[in-house]
């Protein structure tokens, strides 16, 4: 911009003079009324300052285009962060965070808020010192680096990552109070990365090969075998996430990503992938990432994380703040087994169903989101929503799921969460038994 475009720029607003903003102010107020989203119409006599009156950012110069090279949300959305649950972190190198999802909206999942589970802390590996092997039952052991991971065909695919323990502390009961703590630990970014199929292709596999064993060049190296069938279906290695090189938390410089499946399947700072005949029975996959039953027998190869949805707003880091009148009742829904089909929302606490508007055709192994728009009479609710896949499956209720796994599980848990929207539009973490399980109608 020159001077003279500048000029022109900043004389702009008040050549339009004080009738001018009045009217244009009066004429959006009466829009927004008419479509009964309860905007105050400008009262005789109380006009409104924000309109009538010059403000410093229409009078001063804004920032130049040097003063954020690399931006962070603006101050006023600061407390849209990732957290942690204090009790929960006995450690902070080996612990989680979570995603904040009651403030976010869309599907991707901004990077620098979406959660982080390491067990052993993130670590910092430059491009120039990362390898990644490829040994075992293969004809030709490879190393890569990462340049070389540049030159293979790229792949694009967006993808949920849900941990294997999101929502398990409410296993026993409703316990945290906000959606970013019983569902956050979810992420859903666009990847961009090589087949992992290429890779074992390049080494090719020998007739023997059945698994591989995938681990990670932190302390903890996080260990996992996956099926070979899998791996050589859709497993990417990727190098890049929402269009940038990933973050150092989230595996920089080269992650596992492994659709619909567990979590901690998705290796971090990937560096060796080794084909095996038989799974390896490592650490994660034996003492941990197991489900405990009610009869207290464990099961594991319990990889694809099934259909789920949750309610992000409103919910008890969301309350209602504007009364009785439009409400828009939001939230997402993803499942491990394809694309979701459609959503039910209920106010009743499953009573009665409606359906769910997905504002985009669900998506294989991403996230879903759902609006269902409602007239709120201002009165409680119990507001819950049910997930349904292309399987057929339908979300369980968290009853119907303890009636099979009891109550010692921490891992799996896909069960119907309830907010109780109290008459103040203030909202809690509760569970009530559905009218299903109660034998009633409904
Ligand atoms: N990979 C390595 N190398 N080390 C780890 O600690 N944690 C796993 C998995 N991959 C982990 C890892 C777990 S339990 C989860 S849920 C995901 O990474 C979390 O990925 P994120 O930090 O990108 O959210
Ligand atoms: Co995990």
């Amino acid at each position: 911009m020159d001077e003279k475009e500048r000029d022109s720029a900043v004389s702009h607003a008040p050549l339009m003079g004080r009738r001018g903003f009045l009217r244009a102010g009066a004429s959006v107020g009466a829009l927004a009324v008419g479509a009964g989203a309860g905007v105050k119409a400008m009262a005789e006599g109380t006009p409104d300052p924000l309109i009538t009156e010059m403000q410093p950012w229409a009078s001063q110069w804004g920032d130049g285009v040097d003063a954020t090279p690399y931006g962070l949300p603006i101050r006023f959305e600061g407390d849209v962060i990732r957290r942690n649950v204090s009790w929960l972190t006995a450690d902070v190198v080996s612990s989680i965070n979570f995603t904040p999802i009651h403030a976010l909206d869309g599907t991707i999942t901004p990077t620098g808020c979406a959660f982080e589970r390491h067990h052993s802390g993130a670590i910092e590996l430059a491009k120039e010192d990362y390898r990644l092997m490829i040994n075992g039952l293969v004809d030709t052991p490879l190393v890569f680096t990462y340049e070389d991971l540049e030159r293979f065909p790229r792949v694009n695919r967006t993808l949920f990552l849900e941990c294997a323990a999101n929502s398990g502390m409410e296993w026993a009961g409703a316990q945290l109070n906000g959606v970013q703590f019983t569902q956050g630990m979810i992420h859903n970014m666009q990847y961009s990365g090589i087949p992992l199929r290429t890779l074992l292709e390049e080494a090719g596999v020998k007739p023997e090969g059945k698994w591989i064993y995938v681990e990670g060049a932190d302390a903890s190296s996080n260990g996992r075998s996956i099926p070979l069938e899998k791996a050589m279906d859709d497993c990417i290695v990727a190098i890049k996430a929402n269009g940038e090189a990933l973050r150092k938390e989230h595996g920089y410089p080269a992650r596992l990503c492994v659709p619909g499946w567990e979590g901690n399947m998705w290796v971090k700072w990937l560096r060796r992938v080794e084909v095996t005949s038989e799974p390896v029975q490592s650490r994660e996959e034996t003492s941990k990432y197991t489900d405990t039953l009610a009869d207290g027998t464990s099961r594991k190869w319990t990889w694809v994380m099934d259909a789920k949805s949750v309610i992000t707003s409103p919910s008890p880091q969301m309350p209602i703040r504007h009364g009785k009148g439009p409400l828009v009742i939001t939230g997402l829904a993803w499942s491990g087994n394809g694309a979701i089909t459609q959503v039910d929302v209920t106010l009743d606490g499953g009573k009665t169903w409606k359906v769910a508007r997905l504002a985009e055709p669900g998506v294989a192994m991403a996230l879903t989101r759902f609006y269902l728009e409602i007239d709120w009479d201002g009165s409680e609710m119990f507001l819950q929503s049910r997930a349904h896949d292309e399987t057929g499956y339908v979300q369980p209720t968290k009853d119907q799921l303890r009636a099979i796994r009891g109550e010692n599980s921490v891992y799996h848990n896909n069960g119907i969460q309830t907010w109780w929207i109290k008459a103040t539009g203030e909202a809690e973490n509760v569970e009530i038994s559905s009218p299903a399980d109660r034998g009633g109608a409904g």
